[in-house]
């Protein structure tokens, strides 16, 4: 009997509703139960009548054990099934829900952490660098001395102790060297400052990306080579691209990288003028540099580019005004959020 009521207690665990315990009821109480025939089926006309009364006895329990047992488990799932439907009735399944709203990266960090992954894949490393910077690093070690009117065309905030906000990511290729040394493949992106007035191309706060490579042997074509790379990846089509030669101190032979216009598709608007956007000024790093630097220019040579980074998110996300950037209207950002 005792194998009977651990049998009943484990059906009892697993039944969850009243139909459930409904089954297991009629499985041991019902007309041809488990308990039912065990009254029915023994033969009492061998039992003693002391063993009679014993076996009465057990039988009438075990009706009481199945009885209250059966019993005990049904109210409890009555009363669990009463629990949630009175929760049910507290909650309005018709009030709109209210949904949270996601932020998302700025459209210039999403470009850059585009070119991060693209140049780490050609086994550039990605260096952070100051945004404050010393008149040298800025300037002179860049071979643009005091006195040199590129200064001119890069106006800026000057701090106190020859401090300045940097005019261009060029202000590290010299720490970079001293740092690292050589061979070196790495980029900069980041935040520059000038001293300029505001017009749909022109902000005093904008981005670029650096870019510097110096080993024995470096030559244009590997300029060119990673420059093409580059903007195929970034435009996942090709583009086309022009070389014009431009002056920059700190290169020696320098570029202007020019990105045909994909708002007019190269025959002038707005954004570009001409037809041509002004992306990626570049070149050979100039022997001075490479000496400030601490390199030998006999042995080694370099390229260097510097990126116009919020240029690029303008021409990646058809941005026609620069202004939007740091404006810090929020329609503005809401357009890259993710879309829930
Ligand atoms: N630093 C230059 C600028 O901001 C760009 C540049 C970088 C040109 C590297 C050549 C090589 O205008």
């Amino acid at each position: 009997m005792n194998t009977i009521k651990q049998q009943l207690l484990s059906d009892l665990s697993v039944a969850k509703t009243a139909e459930q315990i409904e089954q297991v009821r009629i499985k041991y109480l019902g007309r041809k139960g488990i308990v039912t025939n065990l009254a029915k089926e023994t033969d009492f006309s061998k039992f003693t009548s002391e063993e009679k009364k014993n076996f009465g006895q057990q039988l009438n329990d075990l009706k009481d054990f199945t009885t209250s047992q059966i019993t005990l488990v049904a109210e409890q799932v009555k009363s669990s099934e009463t629990d949630s439907a009175a929760i049910l009735r507290l909650i309005d399944p018709s009030v709109p829900g209210s949904s949270g709203s996601l932020g998302s990266l700025h459209p210039i960090t999403m470009v850059q952490l585009e070119l991060e992954q693209i140049f780490e894949g050609m086994g550039f490393s990605v260096l952070d660098s100051p945004e404050v910077e010393t008149e040298f690093n800025n300037f002179e070690a860049i071979n643009i001395p005091k006195d040199h009117p590129a200064r001119d065309m890069q106006d800026t905030f000057w701090l106190k102790n020859d401090l300045v906000l940097r005019t261009h990511t060029s202000a590290n290729q010299v720490r970079t060297l001293r740092r690292f040394g050589v061979p070196v493949k790495a980029i900069f992106p980041g935040r520059c400052f000038r001293y300029e007035s505001i017009d749909p191309s022109h902000e005093n706060t904008f981005y670029q990306c650096e870019g510097l490579m110096v080993d024995e042997g470096v030559s244009v074509a590997n300029l060119i080579g990673v420059m093409k790379t580059l903007l195929s990846e970034v435009f996942r089509r090709d583009v086309k691209v022009r070389l014009r030669p431009g002056f920059f101190p700190f290169v020696e032979p320098g570029f202007e990288l020019d990105l045909n216009c994909m708002f007019c598709g190269g025959v002038g608007c707005p954004t570009c003028g001409d037809g041509w956007i002004e992306l990626i000024p570049c070149g050979l790093v100039h022997p001075k540099v490479l000496e400030f630097g601490g390199v030998d220019p006999a042995k080694y040579s370099g390229f260097a580019f510097g990126l116009g980074l919020t240029r690029l998110a303008m021409m990646r996300f058809g941005i026609r005004d620069i202004r939007h950037f740091n404006a810090g209207d929020v329609r503005f950002y809401e357009q890259f959020a993710p879309v829930l």
